[in-house]
């Protein structure tokens, strides 16, 4: 889908469909649904008074407007899109809406639309944030991962143009800032998605990493690739023994974007966690839901989106993405339990349970980071069941050892609609991590699954300012919400960006 920004009156312009917007209770519009409403004659307002159009949430009502009836209003069709409550609308119900709207322009098989920006009109929402969720609304909403569909050959096809419409010409380059960002976030978040979506044969350690080098090729940012000698000899026993069981070599993929040359101090460190398949290991899962599984590099996945999206948007700041990529087998030279292995900052940890080895890699990536003067490390993954238990499927666990950079997370988050909620490092939790013959161990036991994984990536934190985001739940949906296909999410690739480039304003 194509989108432009057009300067024009919305009765004036030449489309399949111009969508326009009504907040719940208004009975007479203004702004730009008014002057559709004054060129079809009252039609608008009439449907308002039958009780057809109210302007609750979720309410799309399409009206043929032909040429041949309305011979000086260019639109063929006008879609009105109910806004619900004008009090209780935000940027997140822009993305909404504008989901919604373009999935039912899609089923309409409409070709060309327009669109006016929801919410500008009303005080609260910026021209710019208001049409970046609006673009981001349509691109991620339309989102379909369909690559390996061959035979239903009936499917819709996608919206070819969508054209921003704004008559105040003093509003448009701000409209096309805002447009610019979307584009770069959304295609940074689809980016994630299709890599959550492609299944574990489709995508191997060595694939994600030619993914990496791909991003980084295409941006002009540099990408190291480490093999498994290497690692070895930099002393990851943690990353190195999930690693053992499958015969797929293992990939630490390190990338990084130098918005701030002059102060390599200036980082943030992205990790994100990337196990291209998660078995279990010697502790095999179950089977049911197995499958889904594929999706536990989704961490890595939303840090290789953001740093293409950044590269993009420049901020004033150095960004490093770490990955530690590798399969999780259960195979004849797997670790087993009661293993103990030494990650590379020297601690030795007592596998306890093979199928939590999302934190193992962690440990690795993080102390890799440290050893490079990392100031701020944000982890993110696909980390424990847990997260589901405590927060359900719409709300990411945070954690952190500091203040300012936890709210800086959570701050961004909350811009971008990908909610999260901090959760505690409380010191009784802690002690569930402790062994009997090494440093630590792998599981936490019984209670407080996603926080023993949390303090476990602590200790190799240490005092760094760092912030983990649990994403297990998150990362992929059941059903459709909003501009959150069933399948992978992408989150949190938004959050990700918006944070960086609050780092480098
Ligand atoms: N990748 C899983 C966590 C997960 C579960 C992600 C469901 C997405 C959906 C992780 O490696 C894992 O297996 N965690 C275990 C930890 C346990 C063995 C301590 C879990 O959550 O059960
Ligand atoms: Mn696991
Ligand atoms: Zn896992």
């Amino acid at each position: 889908m194509e989108v432009v920004v057009a300067h024009s009156d919305v009765t004036e312009i030449e489309v399949d469909v111009l969508v326009v917007n009504l907040f719940e209770g208004v009975t007479n519009p203004g702004g730009a649904t008014g002057a559709v409403d004054s060129a079809l004659g009252g039609l608008i307002s009439e449907l308002i008074s039958d009780g057809e159009i109210t302007g609750s949430t979720n309410e799309l009502t399409l009206i043929h407007t032909p040429n041949s009836v309305y011979p000086s209003f260019k639109p063929a069709r006008v879609l009105v899109a109910g806004l619900g409550s004008r009090e209780s609308f935000d940027t997140d119900g822009i993305r909404r809406v504008s989901a919604s709207v373009i999935r039912k322009l899609r089923s309409a098989r409409v070709k060309h639309a327009a669109t006016i920006v929801h919410g500008i009109g009303i005080g609260s929402i910026e021209v710019v944030s208001g049409s970046q969720a609006m673009v981001e609304g349509a691109l991620l909403g339309a989102y379909r991962f369909l690559k390996y569909r061959t035979t239903d050959k009936n499917r819709k096809a996608d919206v070819a143009t969508l054209t921003i419409v704004e008559g105040d010409s003093s509003k448009i380059a701000t409209i096309k800032t805002g447009v610019e960002r979307a584009i770069a976030y959304s295609q940074a978040e689809i980016l994630a998605r299709d890599l959550v979506n492609e299944p574990a044969n489709k995508l191997s350690p060595a694939d994600l990493a030619t993914v990496a080098q791909k991003v980084a090729a295409d941006n002009g940012l540099s990408c190291i690739v480490l093999e498994e000698a290497d690692v070895t000899k930099l002393g990851m026993g943690a990353y190195v023994g999930v690693s053992q069981g499958g015969p797929r070599p293992l990939k630490f993929i390190h990338v990084t974007y130098e918005g701030d040359v002059a102060r390599p101090e200036n980082n943030l460190w992205l990790i994100g966690k990337g196990i291209t398949f998660d078995s279990g290991g010697i502790s095999i899962k179950p089977g049911a839901g197995m499958g889904k599984m594929k999706g536990d590099m989704g961490g890595g996945a939303s840090v290789i989106g953001a740093i293409q999206a950044i590269s993009q948007l420049k901020p004033k700041l150095n960004v490093h993405v770490v990955c530690a990529a590798t399969d999780n087998m259960p195979g004849g030279s797997a670790q087993r339990p009661g293993d103990v292995v030494t990650a590379m900052n020297g601690m030795t940890i007592e596998i306890d349970n093979t199928d939590a080895e999302g934190r193992l890699t962690l440990a690795d990536a993080i102390g890799y980071a440290k050893s490079k003067d990392a100031v701020r490390i944000v982890d993110v993954a696909t980390l424990t069941g847990a997260a589901r238990v405590a927060l359900g499927d719409g709300v990411s666990p945070v954690f952190g050892n500091d203040d300012d950079l936890v709210d800086a997370v959570l701050e961004t988050s909350e811009i971008v609609g990908e909610s999260m909620w901090r959760m505690p490092l409380d010191s009784v939790t802690k002690r569930q991590n402790a062994s009997k013959i090494a440093d630590l161990k792998n599981t936490g036991g019984r209670g407080g699954g996603s926080t023993t994984a949390a303090h476990f990536i602590a200790d190799f934190a240490g005092k760094t300012p760092w912030v983990h985001i649990d994403v297990a739940a998150t990362s992929m949906l059941d059903s459709t919400r909003g501009w959150m296909p069933a399948g992978a999410t992408g989150v949190p690739t938004r959050s990700l960006i918006e944070l960086a480039m609050k780092f480098g304003r």
